[in-house]
């Protein structure tokens, strides 16, 4: 049995058949997904578990499941609506529930109670974000819409083409951040990556040895200078994670519909939603804004997620 905890659960084999899978759900679903029926997970129960609030995590696994045949049970607030409202573990939570399913989402509020979960759970366990830790599901949504975009491994793949990605933002506190750096570290097209972000949400060095132990360069800077957005081919833009400690003002390092502009002509802007102030609406009519399409790419992803690990 499989779990997916963080982006160590995808090996080298299984990157290319989910992202191969993604791709004909979502040439599946342009062509009317009601007129072609197929329910490979017909039978099967899937539980969402979250203890934090969550908008596509959720309901994109929830719509998934449904269009594979699936059904679903499960709450949106466990931390109010669950019996971790009288003291019960994680630990005994996921020993109990798991007894009820065939798959289940569970989203923590504390970095490793994921992987305390899946110890405890006797069906797959899939890691919806775990505090400050890993958000893996949305990596490989991040991934999709990536390699999609710049036709990474398809026949017409650039070969010469080397990556310029800037993490925008919380590069500290996100865990969307944490999981896409991981999975972009072993993208050989990848070659040079940017953190931008007030001092108080700077990087991490253990993420940026992780980029250089895979030969990739790396810069860190307080302000987006318009020499890396010239350079940049990927902006992935992130909120500041305010519930999770000291509040920073998004308003500080928001994009500008200006600097977007400098951006190359294909380059893409990136952001896992939900937005605050660092992604004004003013982007939202420039030709690289991608964050609705990646939002939509959640399902996708997430039916070809639940058939690995269901099907
Ligand atoms: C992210 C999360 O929950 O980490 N949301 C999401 O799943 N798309 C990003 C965030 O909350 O900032």
């Amino acid at each position: 049995m499989r779990h997916l905890i963080g982006i160590g659960d995808i090996d080298e084999r299984t990157l290319p058949d989910l992202m191969s899978r993604a791709g004909l759900w979502k040439a599946w679903r342009s062509r009317g997904a009601l007129e072609w029926s197929t329910e490979p997970l017909k039978g099967k129960l899937l539980i969402t578990d979250f203890y934090e609030p969550s908008t596509r995590t959720r309901l994109s696994f929830e719509a998934a499941m449904s269009y594979l045949g699936g059904r679903v049970i499960g709450t949106e607030n466990a931390a109010e609506f669950s019996s971790s409202k009288k003291g019960e573990s994680v630990a005994d939570n996921f020993r109990v529930i798991s007894g009820y399913c065939d798959c289940i989402v569970g989203r923590f509020k504390n970095d490793g109670e994921a992987a305390l979960a899946a110890v405890n759970s006797i069906v797959p366990l899939i890691n919806g974000g775990d505090g400050q830790g890993e958000h893996p599901t949305q990596a490989l949504i991040d991934y999709f819409t990536v390699t999609n975009h710049f036709n990474l491994g398809g026949e017409l793949a650039c070969a010469d083409r080397t990556l310029r990605v800037t993490f925008l933002g919380d590069n500290k506190r996100s865990r969307t951040v944490k999981s896409l750096v991981r999975l972009l570290s072993k993208e050989p097209k990848v070659g040079y990556v940017s953190f931008i972000s007030p001092p108080e949400l700077a990087v991490e060095n253990e993420l940026l040895d992780e980029l250089e132990d895979h030969g990739i360069m790396t810069t860190c800077r307080a302000h987006l200078h318009p020499n890396i957005i010239h350079g940049t081919d990927v902006l992935y833009v992130t909120r500041s994670q305010n519930e999770r400690g000291d509040t920073v003002d998004a308003a500080e390092y928001a994009l500008t519909p200006e600097l977007a502009d400098l951006m190359p002509d294909d380059a893409i802007i990136m952001h896992p939603l939900p937005r605050n102030l660092e992604l004004p609406t003013s982007i939202d009519s420039n030709k690289r804004a991608r964050y609705f399409e990646q939002a939509h790419n959640g399902l996708y992803v997430r039916m070809a997620i639940l058939e690995w690990l269901l099907g």
